[in-house]
């Protein structure tokens, strides 16, 4: 089993690090959606490297980590021992109907247009009355991040690459999930500055598993597009410019 994230396993959380108490707070809300104690068997698919997924490992959950990407899982492994992880694609998961209590959706569901079988296995694994938890991190739609990206897409669009934005995944999932949930709660768990410049956002794209996949040629004809229009929008690629950021939470039971 490989995946497009197998090449960029090492650089994930260099340009995607949460502010200190992110996933703390992210643990605190599914704690007190849920209606058991902490015994509660989660299933975080999609783990990665654990960037989230470590805070429920260290606070001693009871946790099982998939991912189908073998190198973010030893990224994983390597920043702690105990948890307990293993190798699967989310669209066949191996686990018996009502395994889990809680299924955590971290970042999953923007990353791929094929959504659903992944969440009809979601729902085959959850136990009747269990939450689905599906979260993201979010950019106000005037700062730096949004306007770069929506620029990146139509560099690419004019490049005859398709790119779908990955809000529109996420939408039409959730859209899906609420029409089945008996509840469905929506908060904002954390939010903070952050100062963004342009030279972050095309490093950071370097290291997206979707960007990666692409061509070396069209990545490096994408990104120079992007430098020059940044430069001339924006001043500099290294200007800072602050915007806000939130952690969303979307909380589902069935
Ligand atoms: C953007 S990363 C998020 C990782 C982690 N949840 C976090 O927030 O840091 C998305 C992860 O989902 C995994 N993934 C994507 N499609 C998957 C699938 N069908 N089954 C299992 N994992 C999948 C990728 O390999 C990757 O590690």
């Amino acid at each position: 089993m490989t995946s497009a994230f197998d090449a960029v396993a090492s650089s994930f959380e260099r340009f995607r690090i949460l502010p200190d108490g992110v996933p703390q707070a992210i643990r605190a809300s599914i704690f007190a959606a849920v209606h058991s104690s902490s015994a509660a068997r989660i299933l975080d698919l999609g783990a990665g490297t654990g960037r989230i997924g470590r805070t429920f490992v260290e606070a001693g959950d009871t946790y099982v980590g998939v991912d189908t990407s073998l190198a973010m899982l030893r990224e994983f492994r390597d920043s702690t021992t105990k948890a307990c992880l293993a190798q699967a694609d989310g669209r066949r998961l191996p686990f018996r109907n009502g395994s889990f209590d809680v299924v955590l959706l971290m970042h999953v569901l923007s990353g791929t247009g094929d959504w659903q079988p992944m969440l009809n296995e979601v729902r085959r694994v959850c136990r009747p009355g269990g939450i689905v938890a599906v979260g993201r991190t979010a950019s106000s739609e005037a700062g730096i991040n949004v306007q770069l990206k929506h620029q990146l897409k139509m560099i690419l669009q004019s490049m005859g690459i398709p790119w779908h934005r990955s809000q529109e995944s996420h939408r039409q999932s959730l859209d899906w999930l609420k029409s089945l949930a008996t509840r469905h709660v929506h908060s904002q768990v954390a939010s903070w500055n952050h100062l963004g410049t342009a030279q972050e956002f095309i490093s950071r794209h370097r290291s997206g598993a979707r960007f990666a996949a692409l061509l070396p040629d069209v990545q490096e004809q994408a990104l120079q597009k992007l430098s020059a229009w940044a430069t001339e929008t924006l001043g500099s690629l290294e200007n800072g410019l602050a915007e806000q950021r939130s952690f969303e939470l979307d909380i589902f039971e069935f």
